[in-house]
């Protein structure tokens, strides 16, 4: 099956592409041509998923690609860290403001943190799946710690400061297969690749 994931982000679709069984073609939205942005304007991490699969399956009504979808899917993800009473969550992309800068996001979340011996975090990604017949979300959580200072050179986001729960690694020093297999979006991916197995 062709399955077009809503994303024109490269570290994400690297990451997913790598958990898709054989009989999945992945594409992302530089295949169908789409370049521009999908305003995240949903309250929650789970809206915004939808909202973007459903502006992409309605987008390729008007806009037949040549290569035949089969199904469209979504994810959003967020940073949820307690001690901030879970923010940044739904606004971790525009963190510090726009446009959207992955190293200002950290710095504002370290200096909001600042002094703050509680460091517990979560991450979240809500994968949002459509197809002719159905509906579906698949969430992944995956709990962690916030790291003092910027650690690792891997990944993307706020990897270089989140450190998953049973690690002293934080995402950006782990390799790219480990992060893939425990990470927020790698349990999604695996529940949405488990629905399109059965
Ligand atoms: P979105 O899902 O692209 O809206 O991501 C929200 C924010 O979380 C952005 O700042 C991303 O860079 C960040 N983010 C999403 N997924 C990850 C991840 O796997 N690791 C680190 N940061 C991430």
């Amino acid at each position: 099956m062709n399955l077009l994931f809503a994303s024109s982000n490269k570290n994400k679709i690297k990451e997913v592409q790598a958990l898709m069984p054989a009989h999945i073609k992945l594409l992302g939205l530089s295949d169908i041509n789409f370049t521009e942005e999908i305003a995240e304007t949903a309250a929650t991490i789970e809206g915004n998923a939808k909202l973007k699969a459903e502006f992409i399956w309605n987008y390729l009504k008007e806009h037949p690609s040549e290569i035949k979808i089969d199904a469209v899917f979504a994810d959003d993800s967020g940073l949820e860290v307690e001690a901030l009473n879970w923010a940044p969550g739904v606004y971790s992309a525009r963190y510090a403001g726009e446009p959207k800068n992955d190293e200002a996001n950290n710095k504002k979340l370290l200096t909001e943190l600042k002094l703050q011996t509680k460091r517990n975090a979560q991450f979240k990604t809500v994968i949002a799946f459509i197809n002719k017949n159905s509906y579906q979300q698949f969430e992944g959580i995956i709990k962690g710690a916030m790291a003092y200072e910027p650690r690792g050179k891997d990944g993307f986001g706020y990897d270089p400061l989140f450190i998953p729960q049973g690690y002293r690694s934080t995402f950006a020093e782990l390799d790219f297969e480990t992060k893939n297999s425990i990470s927020h979006r790698g349990i999604a991916v695996k529940k949405l690749v488990e629905y399109l197995s059965l």
